[in-house]
C-alpha cells in the first residue's frame, strides 16, 4: 500500500493537512467499515451469549486480542490486557505495585507477596522527558509507599543514555519507567540498550516502556526489547479508535498482579465469601464488564491494515518526511527546532519547534486558519520538560508537527512555506 492509497480512507486529508498523529491518527475507512458491521449486523455482548450473533461477537474479539498480542506487541496472547488508552494501563501497573495480591488459595481469601517489597530505601526511576501519564502514577506511587522518586535529565536533544540509567539503578531500584519515544521532542530511545544497563545494575529492577509513540509508528517486540511492562494507546500510531490500548506485562508478573478492578469476566468462581480468580486467560482478569467490544473490533482491524503497510515502511516514510522538514526549518532563522536536527537515527517522526515572538499555540492557530495546516501546541503534557527546556513562561510550550504513512512530502513543504512567511 502507497501513502496515496491510505489517504483514499481518510476523508480528512482532502480537506487538512494534517500533522497531529501524535495526539491521535485519524481511523481509515476499512477499519471503521468493521466498526459499522458489528453495529448493523451482529451487535451483541460477548462471551456468556449462546446465540449465533453473540458467538460471532465473541469470536472476533477473541481474534482481535490475539493480533494485537502477536501482531503489535509479539507477545502471547495471557500477556495482553487490552485498556482504555495508555494512561489507564500505567496506573494498572502503579496500582499492582501498590496492593498485595488477593485470591483464593484452597480453603479461602489470601494475600500472596507483592510484587515489590517496598522499604524507605527503595528507588522509583523515571525522567524529565516522559508525558504526565508516565509519570504522576509513578510519582503517586512513591508518595504512597514512601519510596524515593528520581528523575534522570535527557540530554540537550531530548536523549536518553544507558550510562544514565546505570549512574542511579542501584540494589534499591524497584522500578525504572520511561519512553519508547518523545511525544514533545520527537527522539527515540535505544530502549533494548538501556533495559539491558538497567537489567546488569540489578536484575530484579522491573522496567515499564511507555510506547504511546512507538506502537503502530514502528516494529515493537517486547520480548527483545526486554522490558517487563509496555503500554500503548490504540488511537495514536495504531490507527485504531479512541478509547483503546493496551499493556504487555510480563507472564511471571501477571501471575502475581492484583487487578485494579475486579467483576463479572475477572473470576472463575465466586461464592458468598470469596472468589477465585480466572487462570483461563490472565490477561482477562484485568477488563471485567463488557468491555469495549467495537474498540477491540476496530483496533484488531487497525493492526491488520497496519500489517498491509508494513511498520517498517511507515518508519522509512517518516523518515523521509522528518529529515526533508528539518532541512526545511533549518533555513529559517528566527526558528528553534528541539531534538535531534540532522542525524535521524534516534528521531520519530515529531518535528518540535517555535518562532521567536510567537506564542506557541498563536502560531499553532495562524497556521490552521491560513493553510488549514493542523498541528497540536502547548506543554503536550509534558511540563516538567517544558521548563527543563525553559520554553515554557516564553512559548507556553512548542509546536509539534507529526506524521503518518499518509502524510506526503507536498504537506510538508506547504508547512516549511507557511513558517517561512509567518516567521517573516
Ligand atoms: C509519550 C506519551 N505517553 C503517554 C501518552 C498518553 O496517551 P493517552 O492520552 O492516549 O493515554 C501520550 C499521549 O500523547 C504520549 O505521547
Amino acid at each position: 500500500m502507497m501513502p496515496e492509497d491510505m489517504r483514499r480512507d481518510l476523508s480528512i486529508t482532502q480537506q487538512y493537512v494534517y500533522l497531529d498523529n501524535a495526539a491521535t491518527t485519524p481511523v481509515p475507512s476499512p477499519i471503521i467499515d468493521e466498526m459499522i458491521e458489528y453495529f448493523e449486523e451482529y451487535c451483541a455482548n460477548i462471551e456468556r451469549g449462546a446465540y449465533s450473533i453473540a458467538a460471532k461477537a465473541s469470536q472476533v474479539c477473541d481474534d482481535a486480542r490475539k493480533q494485537i498480542a502477536g501482531q503489535l506487541l509479539h507477545c502471547d496472547l495471557d500477556e495482553f490486557i487490552f485498556t482504555r488508552n495508555q494512561t489507564q494501563a500505567v496506573n494498572f501497573v502503579a496500582y499492582s505495585l501498590e496492593h498485595p495480591f488477593l485470591n483464593r488459595w484452597s480453603t479461602g481469601f489470601k494475600f500472596a507477596q507483592p510484587l515489590v517489597k517496598w522499604t524507605p530505601e527503595s528507588k522509583i526511576v523515571s525522567t524529565l522527558i516522559e508525558h504526565h501519564s508516565n509519570y504522576l502514577p509513578w510519582l503517586r506511587l512513591a508518595k504512597h509507599v514512601d519510596a524515593q522518586f528520581h528523575s534522570i535529565t535527557p540530554t540537550e536533544e531530548g536523549r536518553l543514555l544507558p550510562e544514565m540509567f546505570t549512574e542511579v539503578v542501584d540494589e534499591h531500584t524497584k522500578l525504572v519507567a520511561f519512553q519508547h519515544a518523545s511525544n514533545a521532542m520527537g527522539t527515540k530511545h535505544d530502549v533494548a540498550a538501556i533495559i539491558r544497563a538497567i537489567k546488569a545494575a540489578n536484575p530484579q529492577c522491573l522496567v515499564f516502556i511507555d510506547g504511546a509513540q512507538g506502537a503502530g509508528h514502528m516494529p515493537v517486540n517486547v520480548k527483545t526489547l526486554g522490558c517487563d511492562f509496555y503500554s500503548f494507546s490504540g488511537h495514536k500510531g495504531p490507527l485504531g479508535p479512541p478509547g483503546t490500548g493496551g499493556l504487555y506485562v510480563r507472564d511471571e508478573l501477571l501471575r502475581r498482579m492484583e487487578p485494579a478492578e475486579v467483576g463479572g469476566g475477572a473470576i472463575a468462581d465466586v461464592t458468598a465469601n470469596d472468589y477465585m480468580l480466572r487462570s483461563d486467560h490472565r490477561a482477562r482478569r484485568w477488563d471485567p464488564g463488557t468491555p469495549n467490544i467495537i474498540g477491540l473490533i476496530g483496533l484488531g482491524a487497525a493492526v491488520k491494515y497496519l500489517n498491509r503497510i508494513g511498520t517498517q515502511r511507515i518508519v522509512e516514510h517518516e523518515h523521509k518526511l522528518t529529515k526533508h522538514l528539518l532541512d526545511g526549518l533549518r533555513e529559517i532563522p528566527n526558528l528553534v527546532i528541539y531534538g535531534p536536527k540532522e542525524d535521524m537515527t534516534w528521531k520519530v517522526g515529531a518535528v518540535c519547534f517555535n518562532i521567536e515572538g510567537w506564542a506557541s499555540h498563536d502560531l499553532s492557530l495562524a497556521l490552521d486558519s491560513q493553510w488549514k495546516i493542523l498541528t497540536r501546541a502547548g506543554h503536550h503534557c509534558c511540563q516538567p520538560l517544558m521548563r527543563l527546556l525553559n520554553i515554557w513562561d516564553t512559548y507556553a510550550g512548542n509546536v509539534r508537527a507529526s506524521f503518518h504513512y499518509f502524510n506526503l512530502i507536498e504537506e510538508v513543504d506547504t508547512l516549511i512555506e507557511a513558517l517561512k512567511t509567518l516567521a517573516g
